[in-house]
């Protein structure tokens, strides 16, 4: 067994394959397993410290003393956001992505770094989602804009930016407000982190980069050498749905016991369990949403909205039918979650998501955005013509 690919022993990454793994050829086992799963491998040191000690010295990455949860040899801040020059650092036989860095280039979800003003055009905390340890506060925005439903959720009493954080009760990734029986947050993602296509997304080791319930295809380096033909892929809805905390026909984003999560899988529902507002059909009687703010996209998915819609195929009419070669700063989500990334869009199908305008951690510009919305001038678009905006509403610029 000594052979055997550690991916293959995670009962819970590989449970189709376990009976598999023991009956047959190693050489065909390692094609089998290793093909579809991306679950982290190399010296345990590389990752681990026992005592946070050795030598004397403490064995954490940033030279700190305090030791780790499930000692590793940093806080999520000390393996991902290292404050280097680079988009990834290689740590023994692993590479460990970055999410805040110098350089000038940034993987998928963005730079944090660009909050703090360590990349990009200068410190805001309106470029992104601040992380109180790591970036301060916002000092503008405290509740997350959009909360829809009761008092706790659009007045910051629940999640807010004082507690906001990368994992569990008030993070995005991992569990968060989940029953007992899970544990809050990402332990055991790492060893069960499955790659390509993540159609089932019902523990966090087998869901979209960490976010329990939310479906996509994972481009192999988080973007780094993104190409329109090489790149993450993310799930919508053709039209979006009613959603709610529970009950009356509304669909809940407390899905189950595994805790907050989109009740469909897709990016947009996901950001939507914290800005709901933004992304809903408008729900019933208004307690909804903040007083005095009329609730969700519209009553129907159809134009007129009364917010700009997400989860929603472009129209394959119209200026929307010229969108048809992918553009990586103005993405499309798919209606099923593909196997393979395409450099293709086809209206009538692939759908807008928040992600089309929005980075997910920060981006260089104000509201997060991808671009720079003030080069989007309508009739005088200049060298902006046919980016940002003017991806889909082609006939604008
Ligand atoms: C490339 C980095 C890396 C390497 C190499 C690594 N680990 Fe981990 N491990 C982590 C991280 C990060 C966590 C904590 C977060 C999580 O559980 O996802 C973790 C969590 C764990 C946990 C607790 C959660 C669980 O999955 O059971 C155990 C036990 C563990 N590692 C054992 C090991 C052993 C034993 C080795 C060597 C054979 C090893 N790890 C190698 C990164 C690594
Ligand atoms: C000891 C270093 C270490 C620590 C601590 C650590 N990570 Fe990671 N993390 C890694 C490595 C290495 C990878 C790349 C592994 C891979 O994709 O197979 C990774 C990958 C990820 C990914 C991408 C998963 C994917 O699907 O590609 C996410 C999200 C993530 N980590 C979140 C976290 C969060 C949140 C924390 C803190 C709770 C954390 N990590 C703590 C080393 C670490
Ligand atoms: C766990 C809750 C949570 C989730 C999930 C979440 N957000 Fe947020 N968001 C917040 C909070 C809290 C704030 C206000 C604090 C801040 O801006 O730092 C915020 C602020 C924002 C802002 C304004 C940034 C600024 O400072 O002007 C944008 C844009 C945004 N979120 C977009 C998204 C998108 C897109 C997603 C999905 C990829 C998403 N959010 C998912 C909690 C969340
Ligand atoms: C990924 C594609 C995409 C991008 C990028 C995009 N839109 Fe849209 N937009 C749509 C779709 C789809 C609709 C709804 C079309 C329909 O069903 O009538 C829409 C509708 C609209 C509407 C009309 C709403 C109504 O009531 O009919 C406005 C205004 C609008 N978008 C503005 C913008 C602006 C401004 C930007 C840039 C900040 C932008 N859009 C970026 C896809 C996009
Ligand atoms: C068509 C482009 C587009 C899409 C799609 C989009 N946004 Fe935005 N978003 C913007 C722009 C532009 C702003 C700046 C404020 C404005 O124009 O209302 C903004 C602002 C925000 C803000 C900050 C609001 C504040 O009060 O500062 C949040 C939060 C936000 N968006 C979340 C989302 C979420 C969540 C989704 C998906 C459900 C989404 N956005 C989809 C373009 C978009």
């Amino acid at each position: 067994m000594a052979i055997l690919p550690v991916k293959c022993r995670k009962k819970r990454s590989c449970s189709g394959y376990v009976s598999l793994c023991s009956g047959i050829s190693f050489v065909f086992i390692f094609l089998l397993c290793g093909s579809a799963l991306a679950a982290i491998s190399g010296v345990c040191a590389d990752c681990h410290t026992m005592h946070n000690s050795q030598g004397n010295t403490p064995m954490n990455f940033d030279g700190s003393t305090t030791p780790n949860e499930n000692l590793t040899r940093g806080t999520c801040y000390g393996c991902h956001a290292q404050g280097g020059g680079s988009v990834t650092v290689v740590q023994g036989t692993s590479v460990i992505p970055q999410v805040l860095h110098s350089d000038t280039k940034h993987l998928a979800g963005g730079n944090f770094g660009y909050i703090t003003g360590m990349a990009g055009s200068g410190a805001a905390d309106n470029k992104g989602h601040n992380i109180a340890d790591l970036t301060g506060t916002d000092s503008v925005l405290y509740a997350p804009p959009g909360g829809i439903r009761q008092s706790f959720h659009y007045d910051g009493g629940t999640v807010n930016t004082n507690n906001l954080t990368c994992a569990g009760t008030n993070g995005c990734h991992g569990y968060r407000y989940a029953a007992n029986s899970y544990p809050e947050g990402i332990t055991g993602a790492h060893h069960t982190n499955m790659g390509g296509q993540l159609n089932v997304a019902d523990e966090t080791g087998n869901s979209y980069r960490f976010l329990v319930g939310v479906k996509g295809f994972e481009s192999d380096d988080w973007q780094e050498n993104a190409t329109s033909g090489n790149h993450n892929e993310y799930l919508a809805l053709d039209a979006p749905v009613q959603l709610g905390c529970a009950g009356g026909g509304v669909l809940s984003c407390h899905v189950n016991a595994a805790g907050v999560q989109p009740p469909d899988g897709t990016m947009s529902q996901f950001c939507a369990t914290c800005h709901g507002n933004f992304h809903t059909l408008t729900v019933g009687d208004g307690t909804d949403n903040a007083p005095g703010n009329s609730s969700g996209v519209g009553a129907v998915a159809n134009s007129p909205f009364i917010r700009h819609p997400t989860d929603l195929s472009l129209p394959a009419i119209g200026e929307y039918a010229a969108y048809t070669s992918y553009d990586l700063q103005s993405p499309v989500a798919r209606l099923a979650v593909p196997g393979s990334s395409s450099s293709s869009v086809v209206p009538g199908s692939d759908a807008v998501m928040c992600l089309s305008c929005h980075l997910s951690h920060a981006s260089d510009y104000p509201s997060m955005l991808r671009w720079d919305y003030d080069l989007m001038i309508a009739g005088n678009a200049g060298g902006a013509s046919g980016t940002g905006c003017f991806a889909c509403h082609t006939t604008k610029d």
